[in-house]
């Protein structure tokens, strides 16, 4: 699809992906919008690409969402691409004794329920345009599980299979339905999940990865696995088992120090 001249929301975009995101599609000549909860996060992604602008606004708030269609239709009628990309990632230890219910699902609130939501809202105003798009990004790990994140993994298997229905449900409609599913990326979400256990696997530089993404979607390239995530997914067909037992490493070595 084209990617010039087009208005542009990523949910999640003061940092990491999203942010570089915003920056390319930026100098791509499009107007880009981005969201996320903390203000001071926005604003000094604001500082850094002067042209974006930006909304304080949460994903796994159904209220918010409302809110945000609201203020940014009425502000951005041109709206016509939709980038799912606000995430957070969890190590969960389900041998770990007093777990808050409640807190134990927020990474489905808003990776999973947060880009579904997101989706029926802005869909009818989609479905209005010529050209549109809806980007969910997941992860290589909606193919393969890291045990450690176990609802994270679950998150984006579960974003990774409702894309692929959404895909199918707008076939007769102008809107593409893109999937990124990110390999491990130099962002502040990778933190400390990346360690000695995780030999054989590499980092990828945030610019190249969504570079990459760009150019998948300029090609109509409907999945978008740059790096090693094409390889999780291509392990997960021919060698489940063994694939699912290096990602298991980190998580072997923690059960080793825990009280069963
Ligand atoms: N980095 C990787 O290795 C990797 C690999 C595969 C997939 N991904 C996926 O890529 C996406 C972007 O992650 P990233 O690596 O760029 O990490 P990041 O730098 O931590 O970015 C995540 C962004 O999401 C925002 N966010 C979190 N919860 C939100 C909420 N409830 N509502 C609105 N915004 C929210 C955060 O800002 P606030 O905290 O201010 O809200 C933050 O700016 C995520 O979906 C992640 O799962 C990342």
């Amino acid at each position: 699809m084209k990617l010039a001249k087009n208005t542009i929301l990523i949910t999640g975009g003061a940092t990491g992906i999203g942010f570089e995101f915003a920056k390319q599609l930026e100098l791509l000549g499009n107007i880009v919008i981005i969201t996320g909860r903390d203000k001071a996060k926005l604003e000094k992604a604001k500082n850094k690409i002067p042209n974006i602008y930006i909304y304080q606004s949460d994903v796994s708030n159904s209220e918010a969402i409302s809110i945000l269609f609201d203020k940014v239709i009425k502000k951005f009628p041109d709206l016509n691409i939709l980038i799912n990309n606000a995430g957070i990632m969890r190590t969960i230890n389900f041998h770990n004794k007093g777990a808050d219910l409640e807190d134990l699902t927020t990474e489905i609130n808003i990776n999973l329920s947060g880009p579904i939501r997101m989706v029926k809202k802005f869909l009818p105003h989609l479905k209005s345009k010529e050209s549109a798009a809806i980007v969910n990004v997941s992860s290589g790990l909606a193919f393969t599980p890291l045990p450690q994140s176990p609802v994270y993994c679950a998150t984006k298997a579960g974003l990774h299979s409702f894309t692929q229905s959404l895909r199918v449900q707008l076939k007769n409609t102008h809107i593409k339905v893109f999937e990124l599913a990110p390999p491990a990326t130099d962002t502040p979400l990778l933190g400390s999940f990346f360690n000695d256990d995780m030999k054989g696997m590499t980092i990828m530089k945030v610019e190249e990865m969504v570079a990459v993404a760009i150019k998948g979607m300029k090609n109509d390239q409907l999945e978008i696995c740059p790096g090693q995530s094409n390889q999780l997914k291509f392990m997960s067909r021919l060698a489940p088992q063994f694939i699912l037992g290096q990602m298991s490493k980190p998580i072997d070595r923690m059960l080793k120090d825990t009280d069963i």
